[in-house]
């Protein structure tokens, strides 16, 4: 791989141990996938949700102990936030998982993060412009960047996300290409989503059907926003691997369903219907009955609009006393709900609100929960896996309130 004047001096270790080891890490990377030189990048997003998994923290240590600090505008995903521990003392997290998240919030303190704590840091500052190169990890981030924002970044991991911090740059490869961003499946809708839910659902089936392509979509309805194009995103990335999505008329590499395939035909083409939702909605339904111990609600976290939704919704309801009704939402999100009286609302209501943290990385297995009830395509997906292990009852928000206070 090309290495330029820069990059060398970082790679034999004349800026130092930390600039040297995150470089080797990365020209490793580059090396595997047949990058041809190193880029630069303007942002990092990087990953903090799960202390459980030790060779973050290694790397983390190790960068921390060289005094490597963080060169571009750094957020950072949902963490195991200690703010929530103690908040319900009888979910509270083992002593051990504390220790651990509170070492990995400390060392990407000290690195320089910007600490947003969420899967969303486009709504929280980290907004990067068209076409802009960045190094970002969290799938539903991702694709929500490439796709949506324009920007370039692949899917990166823990560990690479932070050396890509400490030094600038990434290996140019996959999605910072221009060729590996042209679409190669053609979807054409034969029903029109309205609510989230629907449009999580339709990014499961998308992902479905072209898992590890990149699909374009060409009749999403005028009334699509980003909130809708988040949750299209998560579960579409979750379900199918997918980084990158276009839909016609909506997203900025595809102003015409030429552009988004960069005038090549599509290898094939599929029209979802309203049958193929009702399946998928059966197949990410995994409860046995509705018999639950939570609902949850905010993945990716939720926006402020869907705060007010929920403040619309539970206003003057009470949620049964035997469930917890929980919603996940970025610090400041939630300052602002504040502000518009909302969180008054929501708490009235019985219902908790989290900032800053992720259901999956939390030990409900210990709190006793065995089934959730949620409106996110991407819960469905993630919470019957480990460590959570629990069986969903996918469904949309005003049935989630239903359940909750009947
Ligand atoms: Fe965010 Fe956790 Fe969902 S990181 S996208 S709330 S699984």
């Amino acid at each position: 791989m090309y290495l330029s004047d820069i990059d060398k001096r970082m790679y034999y270790g004349e800026r130092g141990l930390a600039h040297q080891f995150s470089m080797q890490i990365l020209v490793r990377l580059g090396e595997i996938y047949g990058a041809k030189r190193m880029v630069p990048i303007k942002s990092a997003h990087v990953g903090c949700v799960y202390p459980q998994f030790g060779a973050a923290i290694e790397i983390m240590k190790k960068i921390d102990d060289m005094k490597g600090k963080f060169c571009v505008y750094t957020s950072a995903n949902p963490i195991l936030n200690p703010i929530n521990f103690n908040k319900w003392n009888e979910l509270n997290e083992p002593l051990k998982l504390q220790k651990l998240a509170k070492k990995q919030i400390a060392y990407v303190l000290k690195m320089g993060v910007v600490p947003v704590w969420t899967c969303t840091p486009y709504f929280e500052g980290n907004l990067p412009n068209y076409g802009e190169i960045i190094s970002w990890e969290e799938s539903s981030a991702v694709i929500f960047a490439n796709s949506v924002l324009g920007a370039r970044t692949n899917r990166t991991t823990m560990g690479v996300d932070i050396a890509s911090s400490i030094v600038g740059r990434a290996p140019e490869y996959g999605l910072l290409l221009h060729k590996n961003r042209k679409a190669n499946i053609s979807i054409k809708l034969n029903f029109e989503p309205k609510k989230l839910f629907e449009y999580g659902t339709l990014g499961y089936t998308i992902g479905k059907l072209c898992g590890g392509k990149v699909p374009v979509i060409e009749n999403l309805p005028e009334s699509t926003n980003v909130n809708h194009l988040k949750v299209l995103g998560a579960s579409m990335a979750t379900k199918g691997g997918i980084s990158i999505f276009h839909a016609v008329g909506i997203t900025p590499e595809a102003r015409t369903k030429e552009e988004a395939f960069q005038n090549n035909k599509p290898e094939f083409e599929h029209i979802i219907t309203q049958k193929d939702i009702k399946d998928s909605i059966i197949e990410l339904n995994t409860a046995k009955s509705k018999k639950i111990d939570a609902i949850v609600i905010g993945c990716p976290h939720a926006g402020i609009d869907e705060i007010k939704e929920l403040a619309i919704l539970l206003n003057g309801k009470k949620i049964n006393k035997d469930l917890y009704f929980c919603i996940f939402s970025s610090e400041r999100t939630i300052e602002l709900a504040k502000k518009m009286e909302l969180i008054k609302i929501i708490k009235k209501s019985g219902a908790k609100i989290f900032p800053g943290s992720c259901l999956v990385s939390q030990s409900t297995k210990l709190w006793g929960w065995k089934s959730v009830a949620t409106n996110s395509a991407k819960y469905a997906l993630t919470l019957p896996l480990k460590p959570n292990e629990l069986d969903v009852y996918y469904t949309d928000l005003e049935e989630c309130i239903d359940l909750a206070v009947n």
